[in-house]
């Protein structure tokens, strides 16, 4: 069985604000299964490219100035539906929307502050997952508990 993979970032204000292990415990906790994890700084040809559908608009200079901004957590989560359960799990874009119990509910009041991010769907987190991870930063194994999370 091979389960859905998506992309999930902990934002630099995430990190500075120190919460790579709040956001991670709530995916691991929802039974996504971390096959990748890094912590590095973004390069910004990097992250023109995770955020080139975006160029042009007038958020995108800054958008690609804040991921470049300090230390990121890049995460290859895996599950079932694995895209859309970590969309609803960091919630809407704009905090001040997100409904409380989501990471930006939660966490997060701005929308260039919103501490994480997420593929929006399966084409993109492979395009994403390719930029940040190479094949060998990608570990497959299988957790004692899987059966106990999915069917
Ligand atoms: P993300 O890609 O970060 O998971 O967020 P998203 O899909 O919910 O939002 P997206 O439309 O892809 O925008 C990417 C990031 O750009 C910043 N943004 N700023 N000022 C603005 O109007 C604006 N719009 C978007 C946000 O940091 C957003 O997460
Ligand atoms: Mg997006």
């Amino acid at each position: 069985m091979s389960a859905e993979r998506t992309f999930a970032m902990v934002k630099p204000d995430g990190v500075q604000r120190g919460l790579v292990g709040e956001i991670v415990r709530r995916y691991e906790a929802r039974g996504l299964k971390v096959v990748g994890l890094k912590l590095m700084h973004v390069p910004r040809s990097l992250a023109e490219a995770h955020y080139a559908e975006h160029k042009g608009k007038p958020f995108y200079n800054g958008l690609v100035d804040y991921i470049v901004s300090g230390p990121v957590v890049a995460l290859c989560l895996e599950g079932k539906n694995a895209v859309a359960v970590v969309r609803a799990m960091n919630g809407a874009t704009k905090p001040w929307d997100a409904t409380p119990g989501t990471i930006r509910g939660d966490l997060a009041l701005d929308i260039g502050r919103n501490v994480v991010h997420g593929s929006d769907s399966v084409e993109s987190a492979k395009r994403e997952l390719d930029i940040y991870f190479s094949k060998d930063e990608i570990v497959d194994w299988t957790p004692v508990a899987h059966k106990w999370v999915t069917e």
